[in-house]
């Protein structure tokens, strides 16, 4: 109770054991020498707060408090890096980076094997993850004309960044993460596709998550089977990851509309242009050329591959697939390049150099009661979406940058990624089951809502302080505009349904924005951020929040959670407070939920509480890509997303999936299916 215990917050008694528990193995600082704490959670919050007020011209203290307010409150919780590293001597506060790798052992642009492995050591030091497009690397067995070696391809210069990151262990604090992309054209892409999966799963590229890059021209041929060259970079400059070949295939591979003659023109002026910059090629033509220089290794079948990926990603997880021409068509700032990789998780797709940094509103808090009814509490999401953005934006000025190109590239856009957490949770609160048309329903306007107010939010800031320097009024792609109608997205999945009338009355406030708003005032305003939502696993930061992570559903009703400090068993809390409801909390009834993870068919407990505490594997797995989906749809980075499948799960699921996800136009997308792999980090039930 309050003031009860002297010297003690009341909002400490918020924190849960576990959110304590990770709270001091990592995050809570440490006199170096006697190694006694010296901060309680909320000093931390504290000191990650005035912090980033720190970088205010007036009202310091003010904004500090409401800072520190979101935050102890557990209503928005900073990435970790921003948690740990703020007002210590390691200065990065982002999760999210993205290096280049050019086919070179070291360059003047640092940009080199040997400069970004560097870079990499040196992100993964202080907490940050990394991704990379290996594809401008010459293919194994290629000729390496400095020494009249022979190239060993870009799976093997991997190999050395998953030793570094092994090395490194992220300050001792965090195993580094790692996105390792390579797009779909290259000619070592089966040797990519095995590298983690068969023989090697468990073994190679462990502080990897791989993902196939991939293009609409292909995804077209794997539904019509036919053939696509495989090409090494080295040779040619049709290939996938530089100006050229975009340009290429921007005119030949793709017709829709949004690729508008400024894209091309401003391509153009960019770099250096594809064989002749007058002549516009055809697809038959550059692949002519690319022949008669012997760029094209070989031609496989695009079904063939398609199913190979599959294959690795029934059988591991990996790879995923980055939907390279999605991501670009919804990039707001295309002008300043073409995106070849994502962040570790998926959730940032980020030009070379980039970082962002994210943050996350706890969902599950702002369900609120009234006369026994759950409501959205609006005008709070509202007010803490403001000052989370606001705290977001201040990390790009507060952050030590590990190296001057990421400094220039970061403040160029000012990227920033608000998130969600505790979606689960929030649905369970408002009665709503995760697998139903409702949820989705909820999940699409919430994330409509939020876009809406974190863009007004940076609009405001941009009144305030100016806009990110690389804003063009004109040429900035407003991705509302690009986004799926809720039926839409229903019918791409096939599912039938819609939403009832208490989801329609309890989303109406988001359901009426009228979103074309947007344009209109940041034409007038400025915009401070180029991007400013993205949805991130909140791996651990949900855990500090106590609620269900991102918007995945609950995992399980009981389980053991394998961290780095050891294994806990965790019984739901808020399935508990249902048993109780129903004075179902015996002894028996936990014990056979605990048994199994799930309730399942339980006969002891009612039907109601079934159909909403179904977990991540109850739930078929195209409510989980709709989830995603719904959420992408009002995302201007990416949406991260498990799509956790049953073990008997087969492999012509994992290929619906992959597809319906191409067609939902989702950025990019990772299965895992149950026991997959040998080391998983939570375990369902405690019997399996
Ligand atoms: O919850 P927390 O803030 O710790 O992180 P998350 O939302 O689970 O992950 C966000 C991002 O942090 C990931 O996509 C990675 O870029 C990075 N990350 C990392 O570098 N190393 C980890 N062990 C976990 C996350």
């Amino acid at each position: 109770g309050k003031g009860k215990w002297k010297g003690i917050d009341d909002k400490d008694l918020l924190i849960s054991y576990n959110a304590l528990k990770v709270l001091e193995a990592r995050y809570l600082l440490k006199n170096p020498e006697t190694l006694r704490y010296v901060e309680t959670p909320q000093m931390m919050f504290r000191r990650v707060a005035s912090y980033l007020a720190g970088v205010e011209r007036e009202k310091r203290k003010e904004i500090e408090e409401k800072f520190y307010d979101i935050m102890s409150t557990l209503r928005f919780v900073p990435n970790t890096p921003a948690l740990m590293n703020s007002g210590t001597r390691l200065g990065i506060l982002s999760a999210c980076f993205v290096l280049p790798v050019k086919d070179s052992m070291t360059t003047q642009n640092g940009d080199g094997i040997y400069d970004t492995l560097r870079a990499m050591a040196l992100v993964h030091q202080q907490g940050g993850g990394t991704g990379f497009d290996f594809s401008e690397l010459r293919p194994k067995g290629d000729v390496v004309a400095s020494t009249a070696g022979v190239a060993s391809g870009p799976v093997s210069f991997m190999k050395i960044f998953d030793v570094s990151t092994d090395v490194v262990k992220q300050g001792g604090k965090r195993r580094g993460a790692n996105m390792g992309v390579m797009h779909v054209w290259h000619a070592d892409i089966e040797d990519f596709i095995r590298s983690k999966t068969g023989d090697l799963k468990d073994v190679q590229l462990q502080n990897f998550n791989i993902s196939v890059g991939v293009y609409d021209y292909f995804m077209e041929a794997v539904m019509k089977e036919e053939q696509v060259p495989l090409i090494t970079p080295r040779k040619t400059k049709i290939k996938g990851t530089d100006h050229e070949y975009y340009i290429v295939k921007a005119r030949n591979y793709m017709r829709e509309d949004w690729v508008q003659e400024e894209i091309l023109r401003e391509l153009e002026e960019r770099g250096p242009v594809y064989l002749d910059e007058s002549k516009i090629i055809t697809v038959d033509e550059a692949l002519a050329i690319a022949e008669s220089e012997g760029a094209i290794i070989r031609w496989v079948n695009a079904r063939n591959l398609f199913q190979q990926i599959v294959k690795g990603a029934w059988d591991s997880g990996d790879p995923g697939l980055l939907f390279i021409d999605e991501i670009n068509r919804r990039h707001p700032v295309w002008y300043l390049g073409k995106i070849q990789a994502t962040n570790p998780c998926g959730e940032e797709p980020l030009l070379s150099w980039e970082s962002c940094n994210l943050g996350s509103l706890n969902l599950e808090l702002f369900v609120k009661e009234k006369n026994g009814k759950p409501y959205i509490d609006w005008e709070d999401l509202t007010n803490v979406i403001k000052y989370a953005v606001r705290f977001l934006d201040n990390v790009v000025d507060a952050n030590r940058y590990p190296l001057p190109q990421i400094e220039q590239a970061t403040k160029m856009t000012r990227k920033v990624g608000l998130g969600v957490m505790g979606l689960a949770r929030a649905l369970i609160k408002l009665g709503i089951p995760y697998d139903s048309v409702d949820a989705i329903y909820v999940s699409y306007n919430l994330a409509k809502f939020i876009y809406y107010q974190a863009m007004k939010a940076s609009i405001e800031l941009a009144k305030e302080k100016g806009s990110f320097p690389a804003y063009d009024p004109v040429r900035y792609k407003d991705i509302w505009e690009s986004a799926k109608e809720f039926e839409d997205i229903l019918a791409i999945s096939e599912v039938k349904g819609e939403p009832s009338d208490y989801a329609k009355a309890i989303m109406a406030e988001a359901a009426k924005i009228d979103i074309s708003e947007l344009k209109d005032l940041r034409m007038r305003y400025g915009l401070r951020n180029a991007t400013v939502v993205s949805v991130a696993p909140t791996g651990t930061i949900s855990i500090i929040a106590g609620t269900s992570s991102s918007i995945e559903p609950l995992f399980a009703l009981a389980f053991i959670r394998n961290v780095a400090v050891g294994k806990f068993m965790e019984i739901d809390p808020l399935f508990l407070e249902y048993l109780r409801k129903y004075e179902l909390d015996t002894p028996e009834v936990i014990k056979k939920i605990a048994e199994s993870g799930e309730v399942g068919d339980n006969p002891f407990v009612p039907k109601t509480i079934r159909r909403l505490f179904r977990t991540a594997h109850e739930v078929e797995p195209m409510y989980h890509v709709l989830h995603q989906a719904a959420w992408q749809q009002w995302n201007d980075s990416g949406t991260s997303k498990t799509i956790n499948l049953r073990s008997e799960e087969t492999e012509e699921t994992v290929g619906k999936v992959y597809l319906t996800a191409w067609r939902l136009g989702i950025k990019g997308i990772t299965v895992y299916r149950d026991k997959s792999k040998s080391q998983q980090v939570i375990y369902f039930g405690l019997k399996k």
